[in-house]
């Protein structure tokens, strides 16, 4: 049997990230979006991380595929009110916060391809996944950071990592600081009278914008060029008979990100 060895993490840096909720390190764990709401009668907001899943999940319940090279967390947050804006925006907000932490420790450009996915150079290198249990929200993200590439048996032929964009490996801990500090920042500003801007960051980010796309919801396909993501955080579509079809979430195909 070969013992793990013991991951030392600087208790400066733990610090930092406890500042968003307590933390919770695991070895391997089903789905941290599971454990997350395992803790949610403790009321208190926590960080799961996990080096690895055995049932990590996707969005239309895809395996999610994670490995120690990944950062792979959950965050357990609780919106007392429904119609918090910053609840209707989450996953607008996550993904924008991959971005601009991408942007700040990686120096790379990445592009949002609505809903969920933070795409570089035409590859997926995080996938967000939230979901809400009554007032509890787990919001979990796969973050490609470390891996030298991904093995065809995979089957991701489009999953990229940091390192083989950028050719370098990253802490993957003080990308997730940085993650968190622009998140909690952009959860206070969707509250406030700077919503507005951060749509604008969200917009000129897309990776579908003003670009012809198919977007499959779970019983639809609609074809057209991408005209909005609105202020909900949806997608507005015009189709080729000039229709606008407004979506809420679905799975967006044929698109390339520049
Ligand atoms: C997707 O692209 O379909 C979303 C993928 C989300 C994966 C993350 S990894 C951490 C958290 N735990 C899970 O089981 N899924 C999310």
């Amino acid at each position: 049997m070969t013992i793990p060895e013991p991951r030392l993490i600087p208790g400066e840096l733990l610090a930092r990230l406890a500042r968003f909720g307590r933390v919770y390190l695991l070895d391997s764990v089903t789905s941290t979006n599971d454990h997350a709401f395992s803790l949610a009668d403790r009321r208190e907001p926590a960080i799961v991380l996990a080096e690895r899943q055995t049932a990590g999940r996707g969005r239309f319940r895809r395996v999610w595929y994670s490995d120690p090279d990944s950062l792979t967390f959950s965050l357990l947050l609780f919106f007392d009110d429904p119609d918090d804006p910053a609840l209707r925006q989450l996953t607008q907000l996550v993904a924008l916060s991959i971005c601009r932490a991408i942007e700040t420790r990686a120096g790379l450009k990445p592009g949002i391809r609505w809903p969920n996915d933070v795409m570089l150079d035409e590859g997926k290198v995080c996938g967000v996944l939230c979901e809400q249990r009554k007032d509890a929200v787990a919001v979990g993200c796969g973050l490609n950071v470390n891996q030298p590439g991904f093995p065809e048996e995979l089957g991701l032929p489009d999953a990229v990592s940091l390192r083989m964009v950028a050719g370098r490996e990253f802490e993957k801990l003080e990308l997730l600081d940085s993650l968190l500090a622009g998140f909690h920042r952009a959860l206070d500003e969707a509250r406030t009278d700077r919503l507005p801007a951060l749509l604008a960051d969200i917009r000129s980010r897309s990776a579908i914008l003003h670009r012809r796309a198919e977007i499959r919801t779970l019983f639809r396909r609609h074809i057209g060029t991408v005209v909005d993501i609105d202020s909900e955080g949806r997608a507005v579509l015009r189709t080729d008979s000039g229709r606008l079809v407004v979506v809420n979430s679905g799975q967006v195909r044929s698109v390339r990100c520049s």
